[in-house]
């Protein structure tokens, strides 16, 4: 029997609606089957396209001109640099035919590991082109972790920097490639975009200069006709057990959602300069500093440096330097940029910004304010946007000067979401004014398909909790305006300024030590970060050096996860509370780490309870 649709007729409507203002090689047969109960749902089904086509070639007939990327590099002395449509449509389908070259074909992975320069986005565009799957790896994470995805992915191909500049520094990503490969198999090739000229190994037959290679690439590639539900994009992201989770999403849903959201979040007009400063290594960077611009023929900024580099004036130079319409960050970067005082943002009067977002975490009131008043002179609407790797596109956002705003509120879903919150028991909650756990009911375009090479996993993650439904592992608030506030996972996973880590890989990580008995990961609130790392952690002998064995575990979670990982805050502990069936307690943790003693509970039935008051008096900052 043809599986049915779980949409009601409206949203049929709606969806059809938006998909038509896309260019089809051919239209759907089905708009929308299955639902959560299968985890089998399916987007305009039998019908065929290219994204590239959406993202380039339809604008060429008015747009051929405008400006598609402007590239800012690291250092404010080099100069700015950038690509019409017209450039970037050559330079994709030249960077398609370097793939095609090197073996590449439809449904074959190849993934980037690179700093922010416009050949990461024209590599992305390129793998649409012929589809192939782009898996991109951000540059912050160690080579062990980069062979993990590797290993999982099963790329044939990466695309990485002799170095890439992130502020003073260099980081060295080709040596960490070539350290991160070491005996896999399945990586064939490796292509080296020369950015920073530092020295680097090349192994023949194995390892390729891209300017030597793209000489003598044409200039014109036909885009692969694909299937709407092909993958198009893989990205891994942290979840509450250890290992990394690799994201799957298909082209048509995830073009749809993508389009259409960047389109009524931030009120796009035609002249717009939108610049998102989140890296393509992330979600955001995907979304909404790729995709969702040149779906919608929108210029582009991408920015190779960090906000307070060389000063902390940078975010602000730059805006005045391109003439920005739309500033998209995150409020960690905010709060960086907060500390320096309100004098720097109003020394640039930033005329040309017309909308501020926020994307990756909970947004404080005071950043929020700070944001509204000192960069947006009180004039620009700020669009808090909730939304996560699994969902591909924003979810839940005002609609920039369309809702009215209320600081640090994510406020209403966009149309087609129906976010509905469900207590501990998996209630649904119907009072308006209320608190729960974060689900979806119906499928929307852009969720993730699966989670690569592990749907039960996927199924576990996201639709076991609650049956019938999507879970986002998130925590809101719901107010007498149906304003929806995110107050941050509720699941084993940190978020340090905008980057999720899994508490279970941190103290994986953190137990490869030999000292380390046992190991606890917490988040802590942290000024700037949002959230930060509290690691507490048994030791198997007596020691009386402590600070040794600190660094000695920051260099172990640097070694197999990344510098993000760190721990901000260790403590050495003679024992972790546990359950009389030995599970670690977290939350009397959690709650020891928030400074929240009054709400710690009831620990006398725990196996040991004294180890509790002795936590709290060794307690770190
Ligand atoms: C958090 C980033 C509050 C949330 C797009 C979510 C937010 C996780 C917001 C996803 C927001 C994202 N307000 N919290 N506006 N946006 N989050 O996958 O906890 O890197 O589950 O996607 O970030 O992080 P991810």
């Amino acid at each position: 029997m043809p599986k049915q649709t779980a949409l009601t007729p409206e949203l049929q409507t709606y969806w059809s609606e938006v998909a038509n203002t896309f260019f089809w090689k051919k239209k759907w047969e089905s708009l929308q089957t299955g639902d959560f109960n299968d985890v089998d749902f399916k987007w305009f089904n039998g019908a065929r396209l290219n994204i590239t086509e959406n993202c380039l070639d339809r604008h060429l007939e008015k747009r051929r001109n405008k400006k598609a990327i402007i590239f800012e590099p690291n250092n404010p002395n080099e100069a700015a640099s950038f690509l019409t449509f017209g450039e970037l449509h050559l330079s994709v389908c030249r960077f398609a035919n370097l793939l095609k070259k090197k073996g590449i074909k439809k449904g074959d992975v190849v993934c980037f590991y690179m700093g922010m320069t416009p050949e990461l986005m024209i590599g992305l565009l390129a793998c649409a082109r012929i589809g192939a799957i782009h898996t991109v790896v951000f540059g912050g994470f160690s080579p062990q972790s980069l062979r993990g995805r590797l290993d999982d992915s099963k790329a044939k191909l990466i695309v990485t920097h002799d170095g890439a500049y992130r502020g003073d520094k260099v980081t060295p990503l080709k040596s960490m490639v070539d350290e991160a490969v070491i005996d896999l198999t399945t990586l064939e090739t490796i292509i080296v975009v020369k950015r920073t000229n530092n020295p680097i190994e090349m192994k023949a037959g194995r390892d390729f200069d891209y300017a030597e290679l793209i000489k003598d690439c044409d200039l014109y590639c036909p885009a692969q006709e694909m299937e709407a539900e092909d993958p198009l994009f893989i990205l891994y992201t942290s979840g509450s057990t250890g290992k990394p989770k690799g994201l799957l999403h298909t082209i048509a849903g995830y073009m749809v959602h993508v389009g259409k959201s960047f389109k009524d979040v931030f009120q796009i007009k035609e002249n717009d300069i939108f610049w998102c400063t989140a890296d393509i290594g992330w979600i955001t960077g995907h979304s909404y500093l790729t995709y969702g611009p040149l779906l919608n023929g929108t210029t582009t900024v991408m920015f190779e440096g960090i906000p307070n580099y060389p000063t902390p004036a940078r975010f602000w130079e730059v805006i005045e330097k391109h003439k920005i319409s739309i500033l998209y960050t995150a409020p960690t970067a905010i709060r960086s940029l907060e500390k320096f005082g309100p004098e720097i943002p109003e020394s640039f009067p930033m005329k040309s910004l017309r909308v501020l977002g926020s994307v990756g975490e909970p947004i404080n009131e005071e950043a929020w304010q700070w944001y509204h008043k000192h960069v947006g002179k009180n004039q620009c609407p700020i669009v808090d946007t909730w939304w996560q790797t699994e969902t591909g596109g924003i979810m839940i956002s005002p609609l920039a000067g369309i809702t009215k705003l209320k600081p640090a509120h994510a406020t209403l879903p966009l149309k087609g979401v129906e976010p509905i919150l469900v207590d501990d028991k998996g209630n649904i909650i119907n009072e308006l004014v209320a608190t729960g756990n974060l689900c979806i009911k119906t499928p929307w375009p852009s969720l993730a398909r699966t989670i690569y090479g592990d749907h039960e996993r996927f199924i576990q993650t996201y639709f076991s909790t609650y049956k019938g439904l999507y879970f986002t592992g998130d925590g809101a608030k719901r107010d007498e305006d149906g304003y929806f506030r995110i107050t941050g996972r509720v699941d084993d996973v940190i978020n340090v300024s905008g980057h999720r880590i899994g508490t279970a890989e941190v103290e994986e990580a953190i137990n490869e030590n030999p000292h380390v008995t046992e190991s606890a990961v917490v988040g802590m609130p942290h000024p700037i970060k949002g959230q930060g790392i509290y690691a507490f952690v048994t030791c198997n002998d007596h020691l009386d050096n402590t600070e040794e064995l600190e660094k000695a575990i920051r260099d172990t979670v640097t070694k197999i996860i990344g510098p993000i990982a760190k721990p901000d805050a260790i403590q050495i502990v003679e024992g972790l509370p546990k359950t009389r069936s030995g599970k670690i307690m977290r939350r009397i943790l959690r709650k020891i780490v928030e400074n929240d003693l009054d709400n710690i509970g009831d620990t006398s039935t725990l196996l040991n309870p004294d180890c509790v008051d002795k936590i709290i008096k060794g307690k770190k900052n």
